[in-house]
């Protein structure tokens, strides 16, 4: 456990199951940073993670937590609705911030706090999709990339949770699929103009629409299927398939552990996303900190975010009027380069 006072000092808001595993992350495996502080909403919560990872301060607001000196950046890791009004008190306050995504509940809010920020003159933020900084989507970049395997025309996604109970229909898009989303964008290049979902079950008035699949288009002219199923029952499971115009790239659900018994192979999917995920946390906190020990900016920033929230936000428009929806491409600000 770092209890040292040491590098950059660490507040993060939020104390829940992100929260408390970024905690967990800051006091036991990045370098040149500390668990300064630590905030909840919920004080019995915040004492006990602040307890388990030797957080120096315990909050319940997290303005005072942004306020605390000893607190040089910050992780938001509260609801979805609390990140945008976090994220301009932290860019006030002149903290860089890790902020969960998505960035904000709607476009409307992220273009707020792009502007926030370009308007700041530094960037200061950096959007949790941490999956550009898992090493097997990393290897899968790297081999869509490699000479000869031509442009990529098709790309498959697959998400699927075993029970999600407080999930709707505009969440799946709005929450879940925002990190395929993003992780399209990363491994494609280009931009998405076209979305459209789908839903098997009608359901009634009130049924959470599951599973969902989403059709994007890109600029480049390639597909993107997603298909977002939240309560598939058997477990945990994250695949990918890049198609190209000379072979194909998969990324399958790894699985450490395979068993050969009684007449049957077998490996077990984990029940959540922490495990599969596990690396790309530490290795996006530890480069956030890097970053800002340095100087220099990584992962998804807060450009990314918006439009991560624009597309999710025309795929819940298409699920509600059963209609494609176009979506204007737009350039990169000169300030996000
Ligand atoms: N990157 C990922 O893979 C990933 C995975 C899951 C969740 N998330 C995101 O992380 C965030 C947290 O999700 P979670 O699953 O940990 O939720 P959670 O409900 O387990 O935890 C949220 C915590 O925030 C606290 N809280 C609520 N309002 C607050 C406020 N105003 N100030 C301080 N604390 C407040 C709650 O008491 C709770 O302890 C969400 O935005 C979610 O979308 C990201």
């Amino acid at each position: 456990l770092n209890t040292q006072k040491s590098g950059v000092g660490v507040g993060v808001i939020g104390a829940g199951i992100m929260g408390a595993d970024h905690a967990a992350i800051l006091s036991r495996h990045v370098t040149g940073a500390h668990l300064a502080a630590l905030c909840d909403a919920d004080s019995e919560r915040a004492n006990r993670v602040a307890a388990e990872c030797h957080a120096g301060k315990i909050y319940k607001d997290p303005a005072e937590l942004i306020g605390e000196p000893e607190v040089q950046a910050v992780v938001i890791a509260s609801p979805d609705h609390t990140h945008a009004d976090l994220v301009l008190a932290c860019l006030e306050a002149d903290k860089p911030v890790l902020c969960e995504k998505p960035l904000a509940s709607n476009p409307g809010e992220c273009q707020h706090v792009v502007r926030a920020e370009m308007k700041h003159g530094r960037r200061m933020i950096q959007v949790g999709y941490m999956r550009r900084f898992d090493p097997t989507y990393q290897d899968m970049k790297r081999a869509m990339m490699r000479k000869g395997m031509g442009r990529p025309l098709v790309l498959h996604c697959i998400h699927r949770n075993p029970a999600a109970p407080g999930t709707t229909s505009d969440s799946v898009l709005a929450s879940g699929a925002v990190h395929e989303i993003d992780i399209a964008r990363w491994l494609l290049g280009g931009e998405i103009v076209h979305a459209q979902t789908w839903s098997p079950i009608p359901g009634g008035e009130d049924a959470v629409r599951d599973p969902q699949l989403v059709l994007l288009r890109s600029n480049t002219g390639a597909l993107i299927t997603i298909e977002m199923f939240e309560n598939a029952g058997y477990g945990y499971e994250v695949r990918a398939e890049a198609v190209c115009e000379k072979g194909t790239v998969s990324l399958e659900a790894p699985a450490d552990v395979r068993v050969r018994y009684a007449g049957s192979d077998s490996s077990e999917y984990p029940s959540d996303w922490r495990p599969r995920f596990a690396l790309s946390y530490r290795n996006q906190l530890q480069a956030w900190v890097d970053g800002i020990v340095n100087g220099t900016s990584c992962g998804a920033d807060a450009w990314d975010g918006y439009l991560a929230t624009t597309i999710a936000h025309a795929c819940i428009r298409s699920l509600k009027t059963g209609q494609g929806v176009e979506i204007k491409a737009e350039t990169r600000p000169e300030f996000y380069r």
